[in-house]
Parts: C-alpha cells; sequence; structure tokens
C-alpha cells in the first residue's frame, strides 16, 4: 500500500447539497507517538484505548460551488469558531490529491466535544477523525458505488493522520494501532488499523477515569513538541524503546499479565515527559497535583495490591487506567484520595469505547 492507493478515479458527477454527521471518540495511547517524519508519518508504533464518553460530534454541510479557494466557515457549539480555520485549511491543502472534490463546495463544519473546551483534553484526535469521516461519506456519495467498509475506514484513518497524527488512532477501537511493526499484522505508517488478535478479558471494559488537573492551554503545541525531537540526544533509542514495547504490549494483552502492562504503560508515560524535559528548548507539562496523583497511585497499588496505573497525554491530566474487576474499590479510592488534586475535583469517568458512530 502506497499514498497514491487513496487517489481516487475521476468522479463523473458529484452531489450537489446535503449534509453528513458523525461521531468520532478520543483515544488514550498505551505506547506513545512522540517524533514524525515526512508527511505526519510516526517515528515509532503506537497503541491505544479508543474511548468512550469523550468525543467530538461534528456535521459537514456541503453546497455546490466551484471556487479556486477552499471555502468552509467552521462552528464550534453553534458559533463561528475562526481561531480552527487555519489548522482545517491546512488540512484541506494536505488531503485535496486524496479528496478533489474539496474546491468544488462550500461547506460549513459544525462541531461540538461532549468533554468541556476548559478540560485540557484533546478535540485535535476526535474532531480530525469525525471530518474525516463525514468527507468519507460525501466521496462515498459521489462515486455512488458500495464501498467496502474497510476501504471507507482505511481511507478516513489516511486522512485522519494528514490532520493530526493521533486522529488517525480515532478510526476505530476499542484498540488501534498507528505505524508498521513487525508484531502486528497488517500495520501501517499511512494509517491506524483495528488491533488485529483477540485481547485477555481482563482487558475488556478497561476504565479509564481523566482526572482533570488543569486546563492545560499548552505552553508548547504538539506541532512544535514533535520537531524537537528532530535532533533530540535521546530520540533514537526512545523510538526503539517504543517499538521494543509494541512487540512486548502483543505478549501482555494476550496473556493478561497486568503487571506488566502497568510497567510499559507508566514508563510510557514518563518517556513521553522526560523526552519533553529533555528537549531543547526544554519544557514541563506536568503540574505537582499530577505528580501527587502518580503519588497516591503507588502508594495506593503498593497497600493493595490493585492493579490501577496512570498514564499521560501531552499536558497535567491524569488518566487512571484499571480493570473493570476493580471498579468499586478504585473509583472509592479515585473519590476519596484523587479529586483533591483535580481543578473543581472535576473528571471524567470514561472506558473502552468502540469506535465512530454515523449519526
Ligand atoms: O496527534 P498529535 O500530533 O497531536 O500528537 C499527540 C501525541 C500524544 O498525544 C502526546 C501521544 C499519542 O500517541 O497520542
Amino acid at each position: 500500500m502506497s499514498e497514491s492507493s487513496f487517489i481516487p478515479e475521476t468522479y463523473k458527477d458529484l452531489a450537489e447539497e446535503g449534509n453528513f454527521h458523525w461521531q468520532a471518540p478520543s483515544n488514550i495511547a498505551l505506547v506513545k507517538y512522540w517524533g514524525k517524519h515526512g508527511e505526519q508519518l510516526p517515528r515509532n508504533t503506537s497503541i491505544s484505548f479508543t474511548l468512550n464518553k469523550c468525543f467530538t460530534e461534528t456535521k459537514l454541510q456541503f453546497e455546490r460551488k466551484d471556487s479556486s479557494n477552499f471555502q468552509f466557515e467552521v462552528f464550534l457549539e453553534g458559533k463561528r469558531e475562526k481561531a480552527f480555520e487555519p489548522k482545517i485549511l491546512q488540512f484541506f491543502k494536505r488531503i485535496e490529491t486524496y479528496l478533489p472534490f474539496l474546491k468544488n463546495y462550500q461547506f460549513a463544519i459544525h462541531t461540538a466535544n461532549s468533554f468541556p473546551h476548559s478540560s485540557g483534553i484533546a478535540s485535535s484526535a476526535s474532531g480530525m477523525s469525525a471530518l474525516s469521516l463525514c468527507l468519507m461519506s460525501l466521496e462515498k456519495a459521489i462515486l455512488k458505488n458500495d464501498m467496502d467498509d474497510s476501504i471507507f475506514n482505511r481511507k478516513a484513518s489516511f486522512l485522519a493522520r494528514l490532520g493530526s497524527g493521533s486522529a488517525c488512532r480515532s478510526t476505530g477501537g476499542p484498540l488501534m494501532v498507528w505505524g508498521e511493526h513487525p508484531a502486528v499484522k497488517n500495520s501501517s505508517d499511512l494509517l491506524g488499523v483495528e488491533y488485529p488478535y483477540s485481547v485477555h478479558k481482563n482487558f475488556s471494559n478497561y476504565r479509564d477515569c481523566i482526572l482533570l488537573v488543569d486546563k492545560g492551554e499548552k505552553q508548547v503545541s504538539s506541532s512544535v513538541g514533535h520537531n524537537l525531537m528532530h535532533n533530540h540526544p535521546y530520540a533514537q533509542k526512545r523510538f526503539e524503546f517504543a517499538n521494543s514495547n509494541i512487540g512486548r504490549m502483543v505478549n501482555i494483552l494476550a496473556d493478561g499479565d497486568l503487571p506488566a502492562f502497568i510497567e510499559i504503560v507508566e514508563s510510557e508515560a514518563l518517556q513521553l515527559h522526560a523526552m519533553m524535559m529533555t528537549s531543547l528548548p526544554y519544557f514541563i507539562l506536568m503540574k505537582p497535583n499530577s505528580l501527587e496523583i502518580i503519588n497516591r497511585i503507588w502508594q495506593f497499588r503498593q497497600d493493595t495490591g490493585s492493579s490501577l496505573c496512570f498514564t499521560l497525554d501531552a499536558g497535567a491530566n491524569v488518566h487512571v487506567l484499571y480493570p473493570e474487576s476493580e471498579e468499586e474499590t478504585t473509583f472509592n479510592f479515585i473519590k476519596s484520595e484523587l479529586l483533591q488534586f483535580c481543578r473543581n475535583r472535576e473528571y471524567i469517568a470514561d472506558r473502552l469505547g468502540a469506535g465512530p458512530v454515523q449519526l
């Protein structure tokens, strides 16, 4: 498979007007992607849990109108959001080769997130996935063929990657892999694929309670952060480490080995943040309360033998991961010991999700 396989044949005639509406989830990486090359290609393989409650809903309205420019407006919860438009413009420029109809339409992109804007949860993965799925529905309508679901999903993920790398892991679920790896069949640098093997029951319905520590208006955007991995003194070792963690994770997911799972997931979170702290310029996204939470998690695990663990995204919020069988005790611990470190005691009790839905 290569990029050129996503270029369509010439369209016979275009749809006139209409709309498509998709809901797409956020995801949390277990083995992290940090560092890219070429056009949004990953320097190592990553694997993520698809979430259930954290999602973006996007409605794409389209009307036939030929132009030499891209014509679109973005609305967040009904209000024009000009701040999002440069990112969408860059996305349209990157994907035009693969969706050559873009300049034949005027678009209104209506988007809303299930999580508050101030939560510090990035909407780029769910947002780019939802928009890519809407655009694929339009291409499918134009082609008037019975596009196979797997072709539809693969191209949606391929497009989403060009919007925001980790978005290509938000087009399916409950586990997604992005980046070619010998241990994961059909894995690719060009798109995310659903994890192709069976997974031990320990991981079914896995919980992710997201503790909202800080609204995290990012001091450093993720594209700047990825770029700091060029010429980073530890980058090469980091990429090798992540790829070897993917190999280990495949065995862990099959065997249900929770202690080994915890070790990889926490180590990956800390390696991601260690890369940030050792970049030039260096930066720290964790807050004192993130560290308080991590220490309490370690203490609780030592005291009780619980299987809860933490992971982090590019921010201060802490994702607390735990098996469904430990729901009650873990949630009581979260309420009594961890919520005090969240802004206004806010959290989102989420779990593994199955992927996007057309509305
Ligand atoms: O998708 P981007 O370019 O915003 O990169 C985000 C990468 C992390 O969220 C920090 C890690 C990951 O693999 O999701």
